[in-house]
């Protein structure tokens, strides 16, 4: 029997809670150790630690959630533990193995299952990876010594009060160069983003939308996650990049529209000059889950799809397959759904 904790389940946000026990493995002399769970928030790395000054570090994002009929599960943990290993790769990191991520996420929620919002609120468990680069280094190179983490908290849903359409910008910026580090999830691309976000929200919208970095007439991504669009004929059609993450929501979207609503779907360009092509528009991320765009403001015009008010059909179609399939309330496909 779990303990009980004291959290008022509907009022969660996304804020930092201290849960129990986190996971910890290290990498030294060529190789991961078995890894541990441990009671200590606070992690001690010397002042010289890559991590610190030359951002050598990754991280990741998932969820585990409380099913009808009792249980928990993980939304396909294999697809972060596969896209750590690239960000690793990009940034010179050891590649941790994908199944000792998965076991490490179930070692993780099994531990702090108390914390696990029970199925209703809408709201879940937030796993988040990460990997810095340690030990005494100053030159610019890759670090002696490597840290694995995941953490959790229990966080709300994206909408307190029912999914609504919100409206974005464009960014001043970019947040990634042509063959630079966007489609790896790594911190520097962050740092890059605070300022657009900030500029952003002081407009009063949501976020920016960041355009391709080499010729700035195509949408890449939506603030920290990616873009999809819904033509009138009924098409889902999301943008293709080397510089944009690769969304794991993103990608599940695109086999559910395709195999569960028999929808056309395209990874192609979408040129912000094209916006008359959409009739609904929607960001999607492990965060955002699914976000309608009400509008994006370009050219000084407000470009609204289909209502700043309420939602498409379609868009909350994909919303409901997919939250369906992470609560346990649809039927996943093969292999989707880790059960803790
Ligand atoms: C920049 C960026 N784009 C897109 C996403 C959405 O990715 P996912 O659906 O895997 O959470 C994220 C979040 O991880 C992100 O940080």
């Amino acid at each position: 029997m779990s303990k009980a904790v004291n959290i008022d389940w509907g009022k969660l946000g996304f804020s930092y809670i201290k849960t129990d026990l986190r996971f910890i493995s290290k990498w030294k002399d060529g190789k991961w150790n078995e890894g541990t769970l441990v009671e200590d928030n606070k992690l001690t790395i010397s002042e010289a630690s890559t991590a610190l000054h030359y951002g050598q570090q990754c991280f990741e994002g998932l969820k585990a959630y409380s099913t009808k009929d009792g249980k928990i599960q993980l939304f396909r943990p294999d697809q972060n533990a596969k896209r750590m290993q690239e960000s690793c790769k990009r940034v010179l990191m050891p590649e941790f193995p994908v199944d000792k991520f998965i076991d490490a996420c179930v070692q993780v929620v099994k531990a702090n299952q108390a914390y696990v919002p029970p199925y209703g609120h809408g709201a879940t468990l937030y796993l988040r990876p990460f990997i810095i680069g340690v030990g005494d280094t100053i030159g610019v190179k890759p670090a002696p010594e490597y840290i694995f983490c995941i953490f959790c908290m229990p966080v709300g849903p994206y909408f307190k009060g029912g999914m609504a359409p919100v409206n974005f910008t464009l960014s001043d910026y970019d947040r990634a160069a042509p063959y630079g580090t966007g489609a790896a999830k790594v911190g520097g691309n962050y740092a890059a983003s605070l300022l657009s976000h900030e500029h952003a929200a002081e407009k009063g919208f949501a976020d920016c939308i960041y355009l391709d970095p080499a010729t700035h007439t195509k949408i890449e991504e939506v603030g920290a996650a990616n873009f999809f669009g819904i033509t009138k004929d009924d098409k889902f059609i999301t943008p293709k990049s080397p510089s944009i993450l690769p969304s794991i929501t993103k990608y599940s979207l695109m086999y559910l529209a395709e195999n569960y609503l028999k929808m056309p779907v395209e990874e192609r360009d979408v040129y912000i000059d094209n916006l008359d092509e959409f009739k609904e528009a929607g960001a999607c991320g492990t965060a955002a889950v699914i976000t309608p765009i009400g509008g994006i403001e370009y050219k000084d015009k407000l470009h609204v799809f289909y209502s700043e008010k309420e939602v498409g059909p379609v868009t909350k179609k994909l919303y409901d397959t997919l939250c369906g399939i992470q609560f346990g309330e649809i039927e996943a496909p093969e292999g989707w759904i880790v059960e803790v």
